[in-house]
């Protein structure tokens, strides 16, 4: 039985310049898609995974986050003077359990693989998961308990990963796959961060979902400035498969949002929309209505 995964690291720490102005004082992480935000769903995904504690890598200016897991002492007397139960229980899912939660600050911004270093004191020597708020996956049965459940199997790290169109590759880390197996699992051979269309060695891409091995901890210390100047997460995995350590991707079932673009997080937002059940009859209408004005404006 290989040891369980209960440790996250929640990556939060980016400026999220791509939403200017609503970013200059809110956090990225905390915009919302209907009426959730972004890391709500990512919390609700790690808890489902069996995810027990939530380490988060901050900076400046995210304080709206802390708050957002806290009580709400005032908020909830209001409510329950006025009755107003349902609204309670919404707030349910926002509280965590004392020192389930911990943040960390990432003081300067060298990467995604500087910020998880950054909690590596708190990871020891344990695997351990990491979810990238900006990808929202939608899936019946959550990504990270696919690859929870995966990983109990064959350990080591585990990626996720979709196949996206050639032209995309320089936006993602792109796998280099060694071997199909049954599942939706493959063998990784290496991985580049953000390669140009031509090096790229498939259009196979990591989405942000890893649970990783403590011996990534320790290649994040030793691995240079990769792509963009930035310490790269993906190159210390590839550091894995060249030291003869497993890692692994899973084509997860699911779909998948990117939510640190406009038109992903306008996509999601509508997904996400329709799925409810107390918007979809209106929502849809309007959408009927708007189609014949889009097609007339092409
Ligand atoms: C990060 C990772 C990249 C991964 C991507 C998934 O890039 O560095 O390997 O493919 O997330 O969303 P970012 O989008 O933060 O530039």
């Amino acid at each position: 039985m290989k040891r369980k995964v209960t440790k996250a690291i929640f990556p939060v720490a980016g400026l999220g310049t791509r939403f200017l102005p609503a970013t200059k004082s809110v956090p990225k992480e905390i915009m919302t898609l209907v009426d959730r935000p972004l890391i709500q769903y990512a919390i609700d995904e790690a808890r489902s995974a069996g995810i027990k504690e939530f380490i988060f890598v901050t900076s400046r200016g995210k304080g709206a986050l802390e708050d957002y897991f806290d009580h709400a002492p005032e908020l909830e007397a209001s409510l329950r003077r006025k009755g107003k139960q349902k609204l309670l229980d919404v707030l349910e899912n926002t509280y965590m359990d004392s020192g389930a939660i911990a943040y960390i600050r990432q003081h300067k911004p060298m990467g995604l693989g500087h910020a998880v270093w950054c909690a590596r004191r708190l990871i020891g020597d344990e695997p351990f998961a990491v979810i990238l708020p900006d990808d929202v996956i939608s899936a019946e049965k959550p990504c990270l308990q696919q690859m929870v459940e995966a990983h109990q199997e064959i350990g080591g790290c585990m990626v996720a990963a979709m196949d996206v169109k050639p032209e995309q590759t320089s936006s993602y880390g792109v796998l280099d796959i060694a071997e199909e197996k049954p599942d939706g699992l493959f063998e990784v051979r290496g991985m580049v961060e953000k390669p140009n269309i031509e090096d790229a060695p498939s259009n196979s891409a990591v989405i942000g979902r890893y649970i990783l091995t403590p011996d990534v901890m320790n290649n994040l210390h030793s691995v240079r400035c990769g792509s963009g100047g930035e310490i790269q997460l993906t190159d210390a995995i590839a550091l894995e498969v060249k030291q003869n350590r497993p890692v692994h991707g899973l084509r997860f079932k699911g779909r998948r949002f990117d939510c640190g673009s406009k038109a992903g997080f306008l996509q999601a937002t509508v997904s996400f929309a329709l799925e409810r059940e107390e918007l979809h009859d209106e929502f849809s209408n309007f959408l009927r209505e708007l189609m014949p004005l889009a097609q007339a404006a092409e």
